[in-house]
């Protein structure tokens, strides 16, 4: 998703904001700009492209000024176009601005400041700021202009704004903005890792503050003009968990974190999980919201909290929730899981059912992300920055946290906790099949289609699996109930069709195994993921046993990251980065 940073203080701004925005660049974009201060003017330059091209192309370290602006953008009102990359001007050139997020009635203001005289140059919604903030503007007043700029806007937002005399000015409404705090200086920025290298110290930013950096000072008022104080924290995140390491792409690198990941999420917080699990207990309902892989893992949550913990359980995908508002009251609690905390449709999902009196619990990767701060009570995954697009080692953090849970809450009869280590060790007997799957990457090259098929609690992995394939290869892949197939989807099975079966050695294997030679009946090739062989398979990707069956997606969904990371070599596709995606989907 789009990203914002401001600096201000003693150093030269533009390449502090240039390498800012390459730490950012895991999030998403298509087009880049910075504006820097400088003489008393606002010197703006923006194109379509990565980062280093762009600052090659209008060679932006060297531009001068000890104060600037920077952004990434990623698409959402408008074609990628220069034009349209941020940062804006008004119509002068005194004041520019970076936003990220939706200003909802922005064709309303368009019109407003057209009737008064504004010209506009882009299609964006974020240019209205620049004009409203350009229209209050007096230099001796930047509070007001800010304040009576954000009063004009509906919409989740997070904008900064760079002046003609050197002050910079950030605001945000339902959008994160973290100060980063430097000796001789401040940065702005909507995700810690714009500053992490020069800072570990930030002021998180409430919901409708305002931060004013002017000579070398901060100052932070609320949208009603009262200065407030908000506290300084120390962020936890290593910057060097950012590098690659010894593999070619991030998400290479987080596939093979797992390992570690399933050993060690969630035993520093074993007394705050015995916190979560009184909470679970109480209610009515849970209701489990997530999106996309988060949402799989919420799949399995109430899988595994309906059956074992006997919980009564709903998942929703966090989309969809504003429809069954109506079934929710305050004796429910609401479990939201994300890894970035910032996903818009989760916060939309939470705020509503906090607004209705429910309890929040959260599981995520950001501790001082929005739904974590809105939350009662949240577990952190712990699994690390993950950088890679497509959710890899967060979605085993996140499952073994549920693991932990429900574990707990069955007084450790699911002996999650007893065999971490043996699981660990699994994952990576998993993993060492690297070679084989490349070669079936291989085969399946050319595929049109990739079904994946599971039952009970492998089925969400199916989903997993095939939504990996999908972003990670631009192959259509499905994942399908196994005993759904009679019912629809055997029409599309023929010699031309890869079919996936998760099927390890539990109560779903025999029913698969029919399945199996029924898809085998009609010409397609079968790729099982087992612990135990059968000829219907053409290849076999072979788990290794595990004494509790239920604990198989842990290791099952490995195969199938690697997969889709071949199958996206394969077709010369970034596994980092696919297209038309965004890490952090920060705008519904
Ligand atoms: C898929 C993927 C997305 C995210 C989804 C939710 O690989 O990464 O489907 O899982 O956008 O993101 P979070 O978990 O940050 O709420």
């Amino acid at each position: 998703m789009c990203s914002i940073i401001g600096y201000k203080g003693q150093l030269n701004a533009a390449p502090l904001l240039v390498n800012s925005l390459k730490q950012m660049e895991y999030r998403g974009y298509d087009s880049v700009g910075i504006a820097v201060i400088n003489n008393g003017k606002v010197i703006v330059k923006k194109g379509v492209g990565n980062v280093s091209n762009i600052t090659d192309k209008f060679d932006l370290s060297t531009m001068p000024g000890h104060a600037g602006i920077g952004h990434t953008r990623w698409a959402t009102h408008g074609q990628v176009t220069e034009e349209n990359a941020h940062p804006h001007y008004g119509c002068t050139n005194n004041i520019a601005i970076v936003h990220n997020g939706v200003i909802e009635n922005h064709h309303e203001l368009r019109d407003e400041l057209i009737s008064l005289g504004h010209r506009f140059k882009s299609d964006t919604d974020s240019e209205v700021i620049a004009h409203l903030l350009e229209g209050y503007y007096t230099k001796k007043d930047i509070k007001t202009t800010t304040i009576e700029t954000c009063r004009k806007l509906n919409g989740a937002y997070a904008f900064v704004a760079a002046f003609e005399d050197g002050r910079i000015c950030g605001s945000r409404c339902d959008q994160p903005l973290i100060i980063g705090m430097l000796e001789g200086g401040y940065f702005i920025s909507s995700d810690v890792l714009g500053f992490l290298k020069h800072t570990d110290r930030a002021i998180f930013l409430h919901n409708r503050d305002i931060a004013i950096i002017d000579s070398n000072a901060l100052q932070l008022y609320d949208f009603e003009g009262n200065a407030v104080n908000r506290e300084t924290t120390q962020v936890a995140w290593e910057v060097s968990s950012l590098d690659k390491g010894k593999y070619a792409f991030h998400t290479l690198k987080e596939i093979h974190e797992q390992p570690t990941v399933v050993e060690k999420t969630g035993i520093k917080n074993l007394g705050k999980i015995e916190e979560f699990c009184n909470i679970l207990e109480d209610p009515r309902t849970v209701y489990i919201t997530a999106s996309g892989t988060s949402y799989h893992c919420a799949l399995i949550a109430k899988y595994l909290l309906s059956s074992l913990a006997k919980i009564h359980c709903e998942t929703i995908v966090s989309s969809e929730f504003p429809y069954i508002l109506e079934s929710i009251d305050d004796s429910s609690v609401l479990l939201a899981i994300s890894q970035s905390g910032e996903t818009a449709d989760v916060l939309e999902a939470a705020r509503a059912a906090k607004q209705i009196g429910s309890k929040i619990l959260s599981i995520v990767n950001v501790p001082t992300s929005s739904l974590a701060r809105m939350s009662d009570s949240f577990l952190e995954i712990e699994c690390g920055p993950e950088v890679g697009v497509a959710a890899t080692k967060s979605f085993t953090a996140q499952l073994s946290l549920i693991y932990a849970i429900v574990d707990r809450m069955c007084n450790y009869g699911l002996g999650f906790q007893a065999n971490r280590k043996f699981l660990a060790e699994a994952s990576r007997e998993v993993l060492d099949q690297e070679s084989k799957i490349q070669i079936i990457a291989d085969k399946l090259r050319q595929a049109r289609d990739i079904y994946v098929l599971g039952r009970s609690i492998h089925y969400p992995i199916a989903l997993e699996g095939a939504l990996k394939i999908k972003e990670l290869s631009y192959i259509h892949a499905e994942g399908i109930v196994a005993g759904e197939l009679k019912h629809g989807p055997l029409a599309l099975i023929d010699k031309n069709t890869y079919v996936v079966i998760i099927n390890p050695d539990d109560r779903t294997h025999c029913d698969n195994v029919v399945s199996a030679r029924e898809i085998k009946t009609r010409g397609a090739t079968i790729i099982g993921i087992s612990n135990k062989p059968d000829e219907a398979y053409d290849i076999l990707l072979k788990l290794p046993s595990i004494g509790n069956s239920i604990l198989y997606p842990i290791i099952e969904v490995l195969p199938l990251q690697i997969l889709a990371y071949y199958l996206a070599l394969i077709r010369n596709i970034d596994p980092d980065y696919p297209r038309n995606l965004a890490k952090s989907v920060t705008v519904k």
